[in-house]
């Protein structure tokens, strides 16, 4: 995963540039109060002692009220209004709705106590800890929450909004470049809110279109022996209390992430580990031990279940 705080300023969407532009005038001014400040401060600690030849304290220089007020009111206040106006001019440019803007994408996104579930409305399918997005076209992101407040942030491509249990915020998304750009819950949400993370994909048109396509299908029907055996132990197990997966069964459990095509996701558990088979028997056995605070409860299976298991989640393409 890429560092997050080069992400700020290595912005990929107009939306950043903005904000790295505001960032870079406030550290140039934050910069030069400080050189002048370091400055003024040597001149003073190196001027010559008040104290006169024969050891007599001379009254020290006074300072000129005009040259107090320069320093001491007018510079700062103009600094402050100058950051103040800088930041109304990159709010008043970075866009949180997509009135006017035709042919924006709508995508809903949730937060949960500690993933990132991801609605494509239009295109009719749930995913999630997965959001893919198409290369120079304006995404609308609705985002919300299910338990506590979190907060969405890309840092390579714009701001960060609060996503709030009780009502909707919208912020506009757009990359400029296809690319892998990660993001972090910006809002601490609890044990797991440093593991809250998701990797956002911008592709170009027509591979975003091609993803859609997958996504649209419901999951493979399970044929071989272990997968339908698998099938049954996801059934009798917690797993269908919470998890959906599309096709296999009538259900819309959002407690837990969609599986329909788990195994074309890369990682497992919001990002924090390759979606490998050891880790996914790992995971289903013993969240807790991997991820602190994880709100899946371990499984209780014998080995033949557990293989079972893992061949049918396995084939969810
Ligand atoms: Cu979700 Cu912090």
């Amino acid at each position: 995963m890429r560092p997050l705080a080069d992400g700020i300023l290595d912005p990929q969407g107009p939306a950043a540039e903005r904000i790295a532009g505001l960032w870079w005038i406030m550290l140039g001014l934050g910069v030069a109060v400080f050189v002048v400040f370091g400055i003024s401060l040597a001149l003073g600690l190196f001027r010559r002692s008040p104290h006169s030849d024969d050891g007599s304290i001379r009254q020290a220089p006074r300072v000129s009220g005009r040259w107090f007020a320069i320093v001491g009111v007018v510079l700062p206040a103009v600094i402050v209004v100058a950051v103040l106006a800088a930041t109304v001019v990159a709010m008043r440019a970075v866009p949180n709705s997509t009135s006017g803007s035709p042919g924006a994408l709508e995508i809903e996104v949730i937060g949960h106590q500690w993933w990132w579930e991801v609605r494509y409305p239009g295109e009719g399918f749930t995913t999630a800890n997965e959001l893919h997005i198409p290369v120079g076209r304006p995404v609308n992101l609705r985002l919300s929450a299910t338990d506590v407040i979190h907060s969405f942030w890309v840092p390579r491509l714009g701001g960060k909004t609060d996503m709030l249990p009780d009502g909707t915020n919208t912020m506009i998304l757009e990359a400029d470049a296809p690319g892998e750009h990660s993001s972090q819950c910006a809002e601490f949400c609890g044990i797991g809110h440093a593991n809250m993370t998701l990797t956002v994909v911008a592709e170009p048109e027509s591979e975003f279109v091609s993803w859609v396509e997958a996504r649209q299908r419901p999951a493979e029907e399970p044929t071989g022996e272990m997968e339908l055996r698998g099938l049954d132990v996801f059934m009798a197990s917690e797993c269908a209390d919470c998890h959906t997966v599309r096709g296999a069964f009538e259900d819309d459990a959002t407690e837990g992430p969609d599986l329909t095509h788990f195994a074309d996701r890369p990682d497992l558990g919001a990002t924090f580990m390759p979606n490998t088979r050891a880790n996914l028997a790992d995971w289903i056995t013993d969240p807790h031990a991997i991820k602190p605070g994880v709100k899946m409860p371990g499984t209780e299976l014998s080995e033949e279940e557990l293989d079972a298991l893992l061949d049918y989640i396995e084939g969810l393409e």
